[in-house]
């Protein structure tokens, strides 16, 4: 067992018992770059976990001291909160505790055994997993008392204000709230959410790692959600009560057509209609409408590359190979974009033949292995 290992390892390291914490990555069926336009997403979590193990160090300290391993890496950091680390992974943590001392809570000096098997650079959310497993620790072992939903907003405002990445709560709500054989239809904008039975034991969950890691990720993100604002900008001046793109129809942005620029209007059209898309999904599952739930991911696929335009060659002819392999019932991109991966529903009875036959076609064209994972079901 990878939790019996890990703590074995901090008591080696550390000379000391340590308590385990974990949080699971996320998958999105379908609402993408909704959520920080307060709209709805649908996401479940994945069986790849991020784990930390944890125990306090010393006792009061004016100047308390982080000491991270990683055995995984081979790597230690260690920084004290006056100094943020250098090392890009490890501002996380910084950052987790800075927003929580944000919040009136005194953290002391902490060890730390660190170890993920969620890919990094894979729209799986590891960055969100790692906050929240280690928000999970603090809150536990310095007995804080945050809410779920508190530690939620810590590890969102966490890449907020020291990653810059200005994302949505879908992955940190997934991480927390997340149930396997469910996807969670998520409203966000009041975080309440309804946990839908993914009830197909003749379907698997198939996500194909393009293995790219765009660097555009984070600066077109945050481009593509203030194109967003910006259309709710001009169009709250207009029309009362509208605070997010959530609050507009289709036909209440045509009016608005001629104030806005061209591209930030085709981008909110794409997020309207995603977000209708989630309703048409809750729907589609609960009626098992198989042919629909792949004509709704074909048109997530669709607008995000055309519309959103946050897909690349890699992610396309995974899609598009997809659709062409039998077995297939829907294919899609999944998370922020520019790399990542592919989120499949694959038909039981044929998802060795479509697995062998998607790693065959990737690799002929792109000369590199696809990596692949499916998500198993609860036993
Ligand atoms: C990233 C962000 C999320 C969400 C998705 C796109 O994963 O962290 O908040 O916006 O992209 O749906």
């Amino acid at each position: 067992m990878i939790q019996a290992r890990l703590l074995e390892q901090f008591k080696d390291y550390y000379r000391i018992y340590g308590r385990l914490f974990s949080s699971p990555g996320r998958i999105n069926l379908v609402g993408e770059h909704t959520d920080y336009n307060e709209g709805f997403v649908m996401p479940t979590i994945t069986d790849q976990q991020f784990y930390v193990v944890m125990a306090k160090h010393g006792g009061l300290d004016p100047f308390p001291v982080i000491r991270i391993f990683s055995p995984q890496f081979n790597e230690t950091v260690e920084f004290d909160l006056f100094n943020p680390p250098k090392k890009q992974w490890a501002l996380y943590f910084y950052g987790v505790i800075k927003e929580m001392k944000k919040r009136g809570e005194e953290i002391q000096s902490v060890d730390l055994l660190i170890h993920s098997d969620i890919p990094t650079g894979a729209g799986m959310s590891s960055s969100a997993a790692l906050c929240v497993a280690f928000a999970k620790g603090l809150n536990s072992l310095f007995n804080l008392g945050f809410a779920p939903l508190d530690l939620a907003l810590i590890a969102q405002a966490t890449e907020h204000n020291y990653i810059g990445v200005q994302c949505g709560l879908m992955d940190q709500m997934a991480s927390l709230f997340g149930k396997k054989d469910h996807f969670m239809k998520l409203d966000c904008r009041t975080y309440d959410f309804e946990q839908i039975p993914f009830d197909f034991s003749d379907l698997s969950i198939v996500l194909f790692n393009s293995r790219v890691k765009h660097n555009l990720a984070s600066s077109e993100y945050n481009l593509r959600r203030a194109s967003c604002e910006r259309v709710v900008g001009i169009i709250s001046q207009k029309k009362e009560g509208v605070t997010a793109l959530r609050d507009l129809s289709l036909d209440d942005l045509s009016q608005f057509k001629a104030l806005i620029d061209p591209i930030d209007y085709m981008r909110a059209e794409y997020v309207l209609e995603e977000n209708d898309r989630v309703h048409q999904m809750v729907d589609a599952i609960k009626a098992k409408n198989l042919p629909l739930m792949g004509k709704l991911m074909a048109a997530s696929h669709l607008g995000l590359k055309e519309k959103y335009e946050v897909s690349c060659p890699e992610l396309d002819f995974l899609v598009d190979s997809a659709n062409n392999t039998p077995g297939i019932v829907g294919a899609r991109m999944m998370g922020g974009g520019f790399g990542g991966c592919t989120i499949n529903l694959v038909e039981n009875a044929q998802k060795e033949q479509f697995v062998e036959e998607m790693t065959i076609k990737f690799e002929k064209k792109y000369l590199k292995t696809a990596l692949y994972y499916v998500t198993t079901r609860e036993k």
